[in-house]
């Protein structure tokens, strides 16, 4: 089938390769001339294990190409993917000012039948609003759908996500919508949901709060374990054993972050708040989240008692392994606090250092190490705050010698505390006995 996908971020270029994989013509478009550009020559601006492999042999196969052209890529596609981003605004709620640019392109070069699907993550009623703005801005009468398919990838694991979904969500209006989706993802072995548009919004949105809430629930029993000795790690073990709860996103530390759960997280309590309903769940959700920074640092300082002039490691920027985005990471915050209390920072991270740098280039109290062992060298504390696997299979031994003081503060529960006490360290975990 022919496809177009408006918006090349991370979700639209994840799903130009996706569907190209699978079989299908896909045309990718984006406003910007310099991405374009290179994802024309293969090279894909965000890093995703696997990705460029299929970006390229897609590209070669002649199945995936990308535009900066709006007419061309209008006339192109008889689906068309809306993949804009929708960032938070101050108040919480989405900007859809994107969404709205992405209707009126297709309003303007509209040449026949399209439909027209939202997979960027988006209130419910956005897919009304996108009705709304094509009827106005469509110059003579052409037929069109909406229609909804929400994303579920994980940064990190988008193109085996994509492959293999859990589930397939297709808010619908009309059989044709739904005969034309169930056919563009009949190569993929996966249960679809078919729904109508508003609840396949709704699940999009309430998927990511759900999987935000189940981390805070065990970040607030992490405090609780921490204030009475007992270990979150066996309570989110033993907790997970249950089918009913399940044992994923119950590892505690310092918490989520990311484009996806801090943003949709405030949005759906937005959302909640506009119909006069009581979300103040969600509202927990976010403040316990935050709160998570406060606890890591309360560590910090039970460590080394004042930060000022103290030279301290960080292990890990970007917001979770696998990924060299930075967007919402935990360590923007650690990093932010441990410099207005006057403390040195050294930082390292396998694949997101560079982007770091554009927030926090380098200066007389930020250093960043080309080496994970590098960046240990006399100091007198190491965080980690991703746990990426180069980490868990760190050589303890030779961290502890290169540090002045052997002290990790380690906010993603990732080291055995015996075997580190073992080795003369002093650990402060997250909700686990040191
Ligand atoms: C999330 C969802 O998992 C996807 O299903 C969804 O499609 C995506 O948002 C989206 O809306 O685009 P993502 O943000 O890539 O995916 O990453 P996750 O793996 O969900 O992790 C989010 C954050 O939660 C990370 O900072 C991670 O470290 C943290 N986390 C995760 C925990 O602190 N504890 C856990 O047990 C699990």
């Amino acid at each position: 089938m022919k496809v177009t996908i408006i918006g090349l971020g991370y979700v639209g270029i994840t799903t130009a390769v996706g569907l190209s994989e699978i079989g299908h013509d896909v045309l990718g478009y984006d406003i910007d001339i310099k991405r374009v550009k290179e994802l024309k020559k293969g090279n894909s601006p965000i890093f995703e294990p696997g990705l460029d492999e299929l970006l390229k042999n897609n590209i070669q196969s002649g199945r995936l190409d990308f535009t900066t052209s709006p007419e061309e890529a209008i006339h192109h596609g008889d689906i068309i993917f809306i993949c804009t981003g929708t960032p938070s605004r101050e108040d919480g709620s989405a900007d859809l000012t994107q969404v709205e640019g992405a209707a009126k392109t297709v309003a303007k070069y509209i040449n026949g039948y399209k439909l027209i699907v939202e997979k960027s993550t988006v209130p419910v009623k956005t897919a009304q609003w996108i009705e709304r703005t094509m009827k106005l801005y469509l110059k003579k009468h052409t037929e069109f759908e909406v229609a909804s398919n929400p994303e579920f990838l994980k940064e990190g694991d988008a193109i085996r996500d994509f492959l293999k979904p859990d589930r397939i969500v297709i808010g619908v209006n009309s059989s044709k919508a739904k005969r034309m989706l169930k056919e563009l993802y009949k190569p993929i072995k996966a249960p679809i949901v078919v729904t109508d548009i508003n609840t396949a919004e709704i699940i999009k949105h309430a998927s990511n709060a759900f999987l935000a809430m189940k981390i805070s629930f065990i970040n607030m029993i992490s405090d609780l374990c921490e204030a009475t000795g007992a270990d979150v790690e066996l309570v989110a073990k033993a907790m997970g054993m249950d089918k009913r709860i399940g044992k994923q996103f119950l590892r505690a530390g310092i918490g989520y972050g990311g484009s996806c759960f801090p943003k949709d997280v405030k949005a759906l309590y937005y959302v909640g708040s506009q119909y006069g309903l009581n979300f103040e769940l969600l509202k927990n959700v976010h403040e316990i989240n935050e709160s998570r920074i406060d606890v890591l640092m309360s560590h910090l300082k039970k460590a080394l008692w004042n930060l000022k002039d103290k030279n301290i490691a960080i292990w890990g920027l970007s917001f979770k392994p696998n990924t060299d985005d930075i967007r919402e990471a935990p360590s923007l915050k650690v990093i932010k606090r441990v410099l207005q209390e006057g403390g040195n920072l050294t930082l390292y991270d396998p694949v997101a250092t560079d982007n770091m740098k554009r927030v926090y280039p380098e200066n007389e109290h930020i250093k960043y190490a080309n080496d994970m062992y590098e960046a240990l060298k006399d100091k007198e504390a190491l965080v980690v705050l991703t746990e990426w696997d180069i980490f868990k299979q760190a050589d303890l031994e030779k961290v502890r010698d290169l540090m002045l003081t052997p002290i990790i503060i380690d906010g993603r529960n990732i080291y055995n505390s015996k075997k580190l006490k073992k080795l003369g360290f002093e650990y402060y975990p997250m909700g686990r006995p040191a």
